[in-house]
């Protein structure tokens, strides 16, 4: 009796302590792939973070007078109440344009090597001029622009208070600048994944853990991995198999427009997958709306594998622990139009 009762005693010790060390060995190998969102933006190249500049910059992206429509703000595309996106397949600017590509979200866009799809922007400051000018966003140019924050007094006071130093405050590059350091706090820290690389185990349940296991198994951390699980490197859409022109259209070459090298055709930056619960829908076309399905595509287009039903349910449950604590906002309250604030061009274009 007591041989039996000690056998089984020792069993089941190793089976707790076996599992205790799989556990423990997820944790570490997850703690040496990513990393948590800190709780505090990241220091930003030549712009430091100052609350004048976040109060500004929080102003300018809520601000449609940016666009030459009036209508039309960073906010309009990347609503900070719907994770950072808009919710479009790809999405709709001046005159009601469509655009060409899907909107990523700008929550952690920080943490990213290089913004847009095709990386052309090396930072948040240089990507915040390219929508304010494109045709089919907000449309505007960087006199008209200027004109109109200086035909508000308001806004001149909060440029000198952000500016102090400069010699001309209200700039396009001061615009932009404020913008930066305003996006620099758009951070998502807490997510449960995040509070599990912290060291809490408890913090994913057994069915989450094991998609994380098979994430790593299976080779999509190769590409989604750091603090963004993304948002670093380039790959092409379709590295084992073409995922198919309905989800690759042809017209997009992706970053062979930036480098002219044909090894970058169909190359896109690898993007975050934190908040992706938030962001559909999905891939750089947007033709993707539901998670499930987005991860089975890249199961065949990246890794060449067919996940089976249950793999790609356990990989999408764990996703959804990247959804981070959304930042909170009180809506800012703009300075009224005077009457040297330039009146809206609302073309519309077909
Ligand atoms: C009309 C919709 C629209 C407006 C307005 C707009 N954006 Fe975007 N944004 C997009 C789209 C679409 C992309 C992707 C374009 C691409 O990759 O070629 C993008 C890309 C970005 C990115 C890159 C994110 C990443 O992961 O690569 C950031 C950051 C961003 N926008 C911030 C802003 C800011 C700041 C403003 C206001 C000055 C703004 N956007 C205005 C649609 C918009
Ligand atoms: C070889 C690199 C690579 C591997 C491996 C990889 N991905 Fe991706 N992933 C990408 C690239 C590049 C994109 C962007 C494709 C596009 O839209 O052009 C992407 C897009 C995604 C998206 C869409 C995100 C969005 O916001 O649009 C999800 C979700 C995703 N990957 C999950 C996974 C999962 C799950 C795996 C493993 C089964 C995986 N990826 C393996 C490179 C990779």
């Amino acid at each position: 009796m007591w041989i039996k009762c000690s056998i089984f005693l020792v069993l089941f010790l190793v089976l707790v302590v076996d599992n205790a060390w799989c556990q423990d060995d997820l944790k570490n190998k997850s703690q040496s792939l990513f990393k948590p969102i800190p709780d505090s933006p990241p220091q930003l190249e030549n712009n430091p973070i100052t609350l004048e500049k976040i109060e500004l910059g929080k102003m300018l992206y809520f601000e449609p007078r940016l666009s030459a429509s009036n209508l039309i703000s960073c906010n309009t595309c990347h609503n900070l109440g719907t994770g950072g996106v808009d919710l479009q397949e790809t999405s709709i600017g001046h005159g009601w344009q469509k655009g060409p590509r899907n909107a990523p979200t700008v929550l952690n866009a920080v943490f990213n090597d290089a913004q847009f799809w095709d990386g052309r922007a090396k930072d948040l400051k240089e990507q915040a001029k390219g929508p304010i000018q494109a045709t089919v966003e907000m449309s505007n140019n960087p006199d008209r622009l200027v004109h109109t924050i200086k035909s508000m007094p308001e806004y001149v006071e909060l440029f000198q208070k952000a500016f102090p130093n400069e010699k001309e405050k209200v700039t396009f590059e001061n615009t932009v600048k404020a913008i930066e350091v305003f996006e620099a706090t758009l951070i998502t820290p807490d997510s449960r994944f995040d509070n599990y690389l912290n060291g809490d185990s408890n913090a994913l349940n057994s069915k989450e853990k094991e998609g994380l296991q098979i994430f790593i198994n299976k080779g999509c951390a190769a590409c989604h991995n750091g603090i963004n699980l993304g948002g670093s490197g380039y790959f092409p859409f379709g590295v084992v198999k073409n995922p198919g022109a309905e989800i690759l259209p042809p017209g997009d070459k992706g970053r062979f427009e930036v480098t002219k090298t044909v090894s970058d055709e169909y190359v896109f930056k690898v993007p975050t997958l934190r908040n992706v619960e938030l962001t559909m829908p999905y891939f750089h076309s947007g033709k993707v709306w539901i998670l499930n399905e987005a991860v089975t595509v890249m199961g065949s287009s990246q890794l060449g594998i067919s996940l089976n039903e249950r793999e790609i349910s356990l990989i999408t449950a764990f996703l959804k622990t990247l959804t981070g604590k959304q930042p909170e906002l009180e809506y800012p309250v703009l300075p009224p139009n005077t009457e040297k604030t330039p009146k809206p061009i609302l073309n519309i274009i077909r």
